[in-house]
Formats: structure tokens, C-alpha cells, sequence
């Protein structure tokens, strides 16, 4: 039996709701594959900064790195308090989003299967900036170590998952100090990878493209801000923020999420989709090494989109949180043996 120790961040909004649907399912990973796990609470977030003043309290970090990966649900307003120095504190530089259609899941295009490899520690995101009272200025960093790992990491999967093309994604011909840095980067790391297509596109066009031919693109890899853009908008393209997962993954500890927020405007209704937050587990496993149990994870998930009884209303059923986390787990346990 392996133990897991995993730092637990439920936060805001719907997050402790999908939260506490991942935990069922790995309730079930825990009947069925010889794994268990201890779950660490850390509190973050706004309810926590309304009631304490202090959203990421302090040693949260240490936990997080004493754990052997972590679980982020979401957070509000706090986010850039929050997920931001989790991110950069604990060096984990590259954000892994895939977006693949899953069955009676309602998108725009058949057989996409992307992943959205991310740069997670700098760019805009590094919080150098000033405020006046008519002005503003985030100022962008971008360096040629962050990215040429980043770019490594990326053909890296590449290989791992059998995948065919790595599309390095920029706006060098604009933003020239920067974009040119991490575009040298990628076209460095892809002379190590000749088994691996290469090519780019310009973030602009980019966005067009994967709403009108998602299918042409298998692994981007981006900076920062336009990473998050873009996978939110290959979110919407196979069906939306319930379904999009993610990991914040570093050398020695990783933090897997789902891409949404707090979404406000359901939390607290049970209504909100906790696939994402499920195959967040999934990947986590994954990346913990029991790719056994990751994969009775993506069968309950499909089985049960599949049949199409259980689905939230984001998907076009009626059925709530606790309804999807129920049906999940008792998939993967039918499946034990
Ligand atoms: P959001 O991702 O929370 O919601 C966007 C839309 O998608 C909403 O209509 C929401 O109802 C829907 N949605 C999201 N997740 C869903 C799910 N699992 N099932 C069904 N529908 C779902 O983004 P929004 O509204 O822009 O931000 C809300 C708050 O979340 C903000 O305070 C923002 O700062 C924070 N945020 C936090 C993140 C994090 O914790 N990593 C990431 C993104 C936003
Ligand atoms: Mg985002």
C-alpha cells in the first residue's frame, strides 16, 4: 500500500464543492488500487482573508512542499494572493492543460485533443509594476532560462505521450524585447527533438484557429498570459471551464486544479460540473506514477458522460455535484478487481 500525503486547498465559491467530489472519487481510487492517501486541509483564500486578513497564511508553502502533491480547488479575488505565490515559490513552471472532447459533452469541433503547456512563473505575471492615478504599468518579463525550460518540458510530454508537433505560441513581430527571447528558446529545444514537428503562430491567429481548426494543434506551448487566455478559450471549444483540468507542475512538487475560479454566479447551488476538478485527480495520479489508478479515474469519467444520466447543467442534464462525484465513484469501484 503507498501512502500520499496531499496538501488539500478547497478555498472559494464552488471550489470546496468540486473539492470535496474529487475526494469521493479518490475514496474509490483508494478501495480499488492499493493507494492511499492523507489528506493535509490548508485554508486559503477570501473567506479566510475577510475573517484573518491573510489569504495564503504562513507556512501554507512548507506544507505544500512536505506533501507529496497538491489538490487547489479555487479561490475569489484572492487568486493573485494565492495561486500566483504558490506558483512561483514553488517553482512550478510549467502549467499542463489539456482539451480534448469528452462523449455527450457539447463542443464546437470533433477530435480535438490539445495540451496547453503554459510558462507559469513569469511574464506579466511576475507583479513588477506601479500605479498612479491615471496610469498603469505591469511590466513583462520574460527570460531565456524560464523559457528555454518551459520549451524542454514541452517536447518532453511531447515524447512521453506519443504526441506528433509542438507549436511554440508568441507575438514576437510586436512585442519584440520579449517574445523574442522565448521564441529563440523554442527554436533552440526543438533542434533536440527531431522526432518532433515544430512550428509557430502568432497568438492572434492562434486564438482564430483554435476556434475554427482546433484539430491542427496538438501541444502548445506559450508564455504566461497568453496561456491562460488561450486555455480558456480551448476550454469553450470541448465544452467549457467544468470540463477544463490542470497542473502546476515543478521538479520536485506539483499542484493540480481546475482551470476555473470560484465561479460566483452558482457556488453554493450544487450545480457546479466537477469533472474538471475529477480529471485534475486524474492527472495528479498520473504524475504521482500510478497511471493504473489515473486511468480507472479517465474510465469512470467517460463511462459516466457517456451514458449521459448524471450530467450538470453546464452539460445540458440536471443532476448535481454530489450526483456527478457519486456516479464516478461508483464506476471506478464496478471496475474493481
Ligand atoms: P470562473 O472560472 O469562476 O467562472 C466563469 C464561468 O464559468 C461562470 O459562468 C461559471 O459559472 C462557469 N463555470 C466555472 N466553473 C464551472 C464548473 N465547474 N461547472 C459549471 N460552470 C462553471 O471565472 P470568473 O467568473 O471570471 O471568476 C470568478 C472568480 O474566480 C474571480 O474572483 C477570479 O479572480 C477567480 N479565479 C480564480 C482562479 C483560481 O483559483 N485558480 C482561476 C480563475 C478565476
Ligand atoms: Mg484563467
Amino acid at each position: 500500500m503507498t501512502r500520499y500525503r496531499i496538501a488539500k486547498m478547497s478555498g472559494d465559491g464552488i471550489g470546496p464543492e468540486v473539492m470535496a467530489a474529487a475526494v469521493k472519487a479518490l475514496e474509490a481510487i483508494e478501495e480499488t488500487s492499493g493507494v492511499s492517501f492523507d489528506f493535509v486541509d490548508l485554508p486559503v483564500g477570501d473567506e479566510l482573508k475577510a475573517r484573518t486578513k491573510v489569504a495564503l497564511p504562513p507556512g501554507t508553502i512548507e506544507e505544500v512542499s512536505k506533501s507529496d502533491a497538491g489538490l487547489f480547488g479555487a479561490v475569489g479575488d484572492t487568486a493573485k494572493e494565492v495561486i500566483l505565490p504558490l506558483r512561483q515559490r514553488l517553482d512550478l513552471y510549467a502549467n499542463l492543460r489539456p482539451a480534448k472532447v469528452y462523449p455527450n459533452v457539447p463542443h464546437i469541433k470533433e477530435g480535438v485533443d490539445i495540451v496547453i503547456v503554459r510558462e507559469n512563473t513569469e511574464d506579466l505575471y511576475k507583479m513588477i509594476g506601479d500605479r498612479g492615478e491615471d496610469w498603469g504599468i505591469n511590466i513583462r518579463v520574460i527570460t531565456r532560462k524560464a523559457s528555454e525550460r518551459i520549451a524542454r518540458f514541452a517536447f518532453d510530454y511531447a515524447v512521453k505521450e506519443g504526441r506528433r508537433k509542438v507549436t511554440c505560441v508568441h507575438k514576437a513581430n510586436v512585442l519584440d524585447k520579449t517574445c523574442s527571447v522565448f521564441r529563440e528558446a523554442c527554436i533552440n529545444v526543438a533542434e533536440s527533438y527531431p522526432g518532433i514537428a515544430y512550428d509557430e503562430a502568432l497568438v492572434d491567429a492562434c486564438a482564430m484557429k483554435l476556434v475554427m481548426r482546433p484539430e491542427a494543434f496538438d501541444v502548445i506551448v506559450t508564455t504566461n498570459l497568453f496561456g491562460d487566455i488561450l486555455s480558456d478559450l480551448a476550454a469553450g471549444v470541448v465544452g467549457g471551464l467544468g470540463m477544463a483540468p490542470s497542473g502546476n507542475i515543478g521538479d520536485k512538487i506539483a499542484v493540480f486544479e481546475a482551470v476555473h475560479g470560484s465561479a460566483p454566479d452558482i457556488a453554493g447551488k450544487g450545480i457546479a460540473n466537477p469533472m474538471a476538478q475529477i480529471l485534475s485527480t486524474r492527472m495528479m495520479l498520473d504524475w504521482l506514477g500510478q497511471p493504473k489508478a489515473a486511468a480507472a479515474i479517465e474510465g469512470a469519467v467517460v463511462d459516466v458522460l457517456r451514458e449521459g444520466r448524471v450530467l450538470t447543467p453546464d452539460l445540458g442534464g440536471r443532476s448535481s455535484t454530489r450526483d456527478v462525484a457519486e456516479a464516478v465513484k461508483a464506476k471506478i469501484l464496478s471496475k474493481e478487481s
